[in-house]
């Protein structure tokens, strides 16, 4: 492993490219392969054993490409196998943190929403941080049933999004929450179509992929890349078209860098 080996970033399919284009923001020079394994999308109605199985095929495909950190840019996969992973492999890792503190440090009402797969809410890591940092703070959960699959499928601005984002956050503005978790890397693709839900113009709604990318500077500060030239590559289990799709409503993207491969981890 070297300064220029790449920052490795895994999701169950695409929606860790929300955290992605935050790490390329702030570590633009570095070399970054992405694997989304859409192919075994969603992870959210998985047990955790079958998480922990598929995360490590991933990693170890990572660790294959000789990758200097990995970055489990998947809410769900981190609850059910971060600590695992992280004792059975001896490289640095970054997973998502439901941004539950940012969200009891802004709120006004002490009224907090948190839109989460079923995995994600079920798993003790939301538990723990809901319990450290918003104890006087009410936090309703709400498992975001079908959104991940609007992403996947690339369909952000269809009827079937209004209809199935309505579902999902229309209990949470009930309880008259003043801030919207985002605790699900998917979800963040769906923003335009959450501030437009009635009720959302009062709330404020907290992505954690840019506090990820961060903590991924951090981490890797001392081993940053040291060559003018770098690049994204891209592997998925599922099709390079959905990948490409979704990877079209990220702006400012380097194509001259881009690739991207299918396979099987
Ligand atoms: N992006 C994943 C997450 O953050 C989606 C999980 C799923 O595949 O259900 O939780």
């Amino acid at each position: 492993m070297s300064n220029n080996s790449p920052i490795g970033v895994f999701d169950s399919g695409v929606g860790g490219l929300s955290v992605w284009r935050e790490i390329v923001k702030i570590l633009p020079s570095e070399n970054i392969i992405y694997f989304a394994d859409s192919k075994n999308c969603p992870y959210g109605t998985k047990t955790d054993e079958e998480i922990i199985n598929l995360s490590r095929k991933i990693v170890d495909f990572l660790i294959s490409q000789n990758c200097k950190i990995i970055v489990v840019a998947c809410n769900t996969a981190t609850a059910a196998a971060i600590s695992t992973l992280r004792k059975e492999y001896n490289l640095p890792f970054v997973g998502m943190e439901p941004a539950v503190k940012p969200a009891a440090i802004n709120t006004k009402n002490k009224k907090i929403g948190v839109l989460a797969t079923e995995g994600t809410i079920r798993g003790s890591h939301l538990k723990k941080t809901t319990e450290i940092y918003a104890k006087d703070t009410q936090v309703f959960v709400q498992i975001g049933e079908g959104l991940v699959e609007l992403v996947e499928s690339n369909n952000i601005y269809s009827d079937k999004a209004i209809k199935t984002l309505n579902k999902c956050i229309k209990p949470l503005i009930d309880k008259e929450i003043d801030q919207l978790v985002l605790g699900c890397t998917h979800y963040p693709f769906l923003c335009k179509l959450i501030k437009q839900i009635d009720g959302m113009e009062n709330v404020d709604i907290i992505n954690p992929a840019p506090a990820v990318a961060l903590r991924t500077l951090e981490l890797i500060k001392n081993t940053l890349n040291t060559e003018n030239e770098n690049y994204y590559h891209f592997y998925t289990s599922g099709s390079i078209l959905q990948l490409k799709n979704t990877l079209s409503i990220i702006e400012n993207i380097d194509y001259n860098k881009v690739k991207i491969y299918k396979t099987n981890p």
